[in-house]
């Protein structure tokens, strides 16, 4: 875009903070991370401790010393030649916050509670070079690099409690060293819940012990010979748990229903209507079966796996789906008609209404609270409270469901949904096309409102669907994604906006700026490269003055190469150092170069055209 974005006035020796805290004082000097570190923590805090010292020991060859001590045997101990970590629980620091100060000797954090404290160390991490996050360098033990953070005040708390991202693991089924990847990436940005949307028409993908043929049959597509999916085991699940729980995040499982359950009817034919047998589907659309809301033994299903479920996973909020059912199976199905007629209804759609009651009532006896799609609350009067996901409408959805006692969670398509591409430039990744591209900028801008704790709505949750390569199949060649193309696409589509995601759900409004974000992001590529994120490389920025086109690399260190006789840029093509004029008719075009083989799609700037 040509705009005016090259006089920021932000020193570009500021460190680069992604969510930005609420304050941040630099002091003056730095401390240092060596052999000698030694990290002195709250004996309720060993295992955050243990945490930092396993990120930290891959990537720069250091093993640090812990050790259980007070926070005031902490400050009184004599470091000497020493530097050391605090980390400590206190009084008085808000949910989630956390105090960070960094003194040549000391990096202390302090928090109300372990959350907190992860944070405080996520903050600390992204004030160490970034190549501290990386855990395939060990050859750095021996380069001779200093692992420096800068003196600093930093205290800080998120403005949402609930900062999330929801991955469709069901039409894709990503194996578990990518979801902890993820959930590495997720907790890095302080996002603090992961919605695994496991179950939908194209794959069962939890095992549930009462009904094995939910991943015998229902996690399989395909021929029996090349078979496509699979499934998490039981175990598997609970280390996946406590693996995000160690990392402050809580793993919020989505059993969808009455729709998108196909997978399910394909195991167990009686569950559906008609109890016909069914088959898994390869390429998406929505199937029409339902789950029959008629038929006692249908309930008795839901409440088996709710069971199953509430067993397994410890989290406060359990996900029961509710999008996107059409009912005319309900309508020609006697069980669902008696069941209406019985209940008074007037409408097979009131019966989601009714089916919706029933579960969260399940889940409220168990001590959980149902989420779900805004659909839950929109098809019949819900007695217990829920949380309904905005995730069609936009503000006017939300005011309705505040009036009707309820809580909202925002994932509105129009700015969360990543699996829209950012843009339709030629080339651009095949995504989602059912509503416009949603750029960066746009995710940032996202409208949403303070939180106080009387506030119906908790936060937001970007969502990432998987219906354009179910079971892998349907991605098209794309030459930016070179092997492993299902999981870098979705790391393509995720990242860098998943930072502008952190930010809008940590941040309070008025301390968003985009100019900053930017600014802050530019230093932030080296660090997903550190991280093995296969991000998407923005484009080039232009600003245009008296004729004279200046580009910018949004990505620091990055090269910006250009051409102007309109051919694509490359690799090798004009390495831009000074502003360029064009000539009549010329087009100038330009690539930004994070690395080889990584670069981004081209801008084109035509004089007096838009670019
Ligand atoms: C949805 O996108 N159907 C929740
Ligand atoms: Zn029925």
């Amino acid at each position: 875009m040509v705009c005016a974005l090259l006089s920021l006035n932000i020193s570009a020796a500021e460190p680069s903070l992604v969510p930005q805290p609420q304050s941040v004082a630099w002091g003056q000097g730095e401390w240092v991370l060596d052999a000698g570190t030694v990290v002195c923590h709250d004996a309720r805090l060993a295992e955050l401790a243990a945490y930092l010292r396993d990120r930290l020991e891959p990537s720069t060859g250091l093993t640090l010393t812990l050790q259980a001590a007070e926070a005031k045997a902490f400050q009184r101990m004599k470091l000497r030649k020493r530097t050391a970590i605090g980390l400590f629980l206190t009084e008085g620091l808000p949910r989630e916050g956390y105090r960070l100060s960094i003194t040549p000797q000391r990096a202390t954090i302090e928090a109300a509670d372990p959350a907190g404290a992860f944070y405080g160390v996520q903050t600390l991490l992204q004030l160490l070079p970034p190549e501290a996050m990386d855990a395939r360098l060990h050859k750095r033990m021996t380069d001779g690099r200093q692992w420096t953070a800068p003196c600093a005040t930093v205290c800080d708390a998120p403005q949402r409690p609930w900062r999330g991202l929801m991955l469709d693991v069901a039409r894709y089924f990503h194996d578990l060293s990518y979801l902890r990847h993820y959930i590495d990436c997720m907790a890095h940005y302080k996002l603090n819940r992961l919605q695994l949307h496991l179950i939908d028409d194209s794959g069962w993908r939890l095992e549930i012990k009462k009904y094995p043929r939910l991943t015998q049959q229902g996690a399989f597509a395909g021929p029996e010979e090349s078979r496509l999916g699979g499934y998490y085991t039981q175990q598997e699940m609970q280390d996946l748990i406590r693996y995000a729980q160690l990392r402050g995040v809580e793993i919020v499982p989505e059993v969808e229903f009455p729709a998108h359950i196909l997978s399910a009817v394909v195991a167990y034919p009686w569950l559906s209507c008609t109890g016909e047998q069914q088959v898994l589907q390869t390429r998406h659309s929505i199937s029409p079966e339902l789950l029959c809301v008629g038929k006692p033994a249908s309930l008795q299903f839901l409440r088996d796996v709710l069971d199953e479920v509430c067993d397994l996973f410890p989290c406060r909020y359990v996900n029961i789906g509710g999008d996107e059912a059409k009912y005319t199976r309900w309508e020609a199905c006697p069980d669902c008609q008696a069941l209406m007629r019985r209940q008074g209804l007037e409408k097979a759609s009131q019966l989601q209404g009714w089916l919706t009651g029933q579960m969260a009532g399940y889940l409220a006896a168990k001590g959980r609270t149902a989420v779900g799609w805004q659909e839950i609350v929109e098809r019949g009067k819900v007695d217990h409270q829920v949380v309904a996901t905005v995730w069609s409408g936009a503000m006017g959805d939300s005011l309705k469901i505040k009036e009707m006692g309820h809580k909202v969670l925002l994932s509105p398509n129009a700015y969360l949904y990543l699996d829209f591409p950012e843009c339709a430039t030629p080339g651009e990744v095949p995504a989602a096309t059912w509503r416009s591209p949603i750029p960066l900028e746009k995710v940032y801008a996202m409208p949403c409102e303070d939180y106080s704790p009387e506030s119906a709505c908790i936060g937001l949750q970007a969502c990432v669907w998987s219906d354009l390569f179910i079971h892998g199949v349907g991605l098209p060649e794309f030459e930016p994604l070179a092997e492993n193309r299902s999981e870098a696409y979705i790391d393509y589509l995720t990242f860098p906006r998943l930072l502008a995601v952190s930010e809008v759900a940590w941040c309070k409004k008025a301390d968003r700026s985009w100019p900053r974000f930017q600014k802050a992001l530019e230093r932030q590529f080296r660090r997903l490269d550190c991280m093995d994120v296969h991000y998407r490389v923005p484009e080039p920025r232009c600003a245009s003055e008296g004729g004279l086109y200046t580009l910018l690399s949004p990505v620091e260190g990055a090269e910006v190469r250009y051409t102007l006789d309109g051919s694509l840029p490359h690799e090798h093509s004009l390495l831009y150092t000074a502003p360029v004029s064009l000539a009549e008719g010329q087009t100038l075009r330009a690539i930004t170069v994070a690395s080889p083989g990584h670069r981004s799609l081209p801008l084109t700037v035509t004089p007096d055209a838009k670019p």
